[in-house]
């Protein structure tokens, strides 16, 4: 009898974490399917729906009030917001990444903070990260190269690596070249700073014009 019973409640757990899985995919895909909006109508979600969502406390963030000097300081601040390390704004800052000195001719605060939090949403033209393979020889092995890409030409690939030195390669020598994905940007920049510095930050760029 036990054995029975036994067997019959293990075939009905069975049934329920079954049905509990089929519950959970039938869940995603409809998620799924309401995040993608109408199929085959190119709708797309708004620019700055991203920002809202990953960032929670954003229209908090857009309400409070907010110092534009603040925000340059931490942006300029290498261990604060490290922005400065790579963008130059009215000539100081280090020039890795784009200019921003008129940024917020470009982006609204929401569309600024969602490039931040998700730099590799959208890459500005010409930032791409590039990895260059160079062929292998039997006293050469094969090298790879990291950077943007500055030139290609029949003769030569140049790429500008992260300390912003110019690599030259030269074309015979190139095994492959491929675009990458992820931004060159880091993401999680944000993560030390408390909402009034975001806001101090964000009102600092939204400024810029
Ligand atoms: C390690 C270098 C690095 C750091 C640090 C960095 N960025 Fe960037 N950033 C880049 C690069 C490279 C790009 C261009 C690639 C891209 O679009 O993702 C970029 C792109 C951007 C863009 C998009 C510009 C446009 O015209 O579309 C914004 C806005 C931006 N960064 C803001 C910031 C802010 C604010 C900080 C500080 C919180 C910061 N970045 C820190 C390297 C960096």
């Amino acid at each position: 009898m036990s054995w029975k019973a036994g067997r019959i409640s293990r075939l009905r757990k069975l049934w329920i974490i079954a049905a509990v899985v089929a519950a959970l995919c039938i869940a995603v895909v409809t998620w799924r399917m309401l995040r993608r909006g109408p199929s085959g109508m190119g709708t797309r979600v708004p620019e700055d729906h991203g920002a809202v969502e990953s960032y929670p406390d954003l229209p908090k963030i857009l309400a409070m009030p907010a110092s534009a000097d603040r925000g340059r300081k931490l942006f300029f601040d290498i261990n604060g917001s490290q922005c400065g390390n790579c963008h130059v704004i009215a000539g100081r800052g280090t020039d890795f990444g784009p200019d921003l000195s008129q940024i917020g001719r470009k982006f609204s605060k929401a569309d600024i903070l969602d490039n931040i939090l998700h730099p590799s949403k959208s890459i500005v033209p010409g930032y791409e990260t590039y990895v260059l393979r160079t062929k292998s020889e039997p006293a050469r092995p094969g090298e790879i190269y990291v950077g943007f890409l500055v030139k290609k030409s029949v003769a030569e690939v140049v790429l500008k690596d992260q300390q912003r030195q110019l690599i030259h390669i030269p074309a015979r020598a190139v095994e492959s070249l491929a675009a990458q994905t992820i931004s060159a940007m880091p993401e999680g920049l944000l993560a030390n700073l408390d909402k009034q510095k975001v806001a101090d930050l964000l009102e600092y760029l939204a400024t810029r014009r």
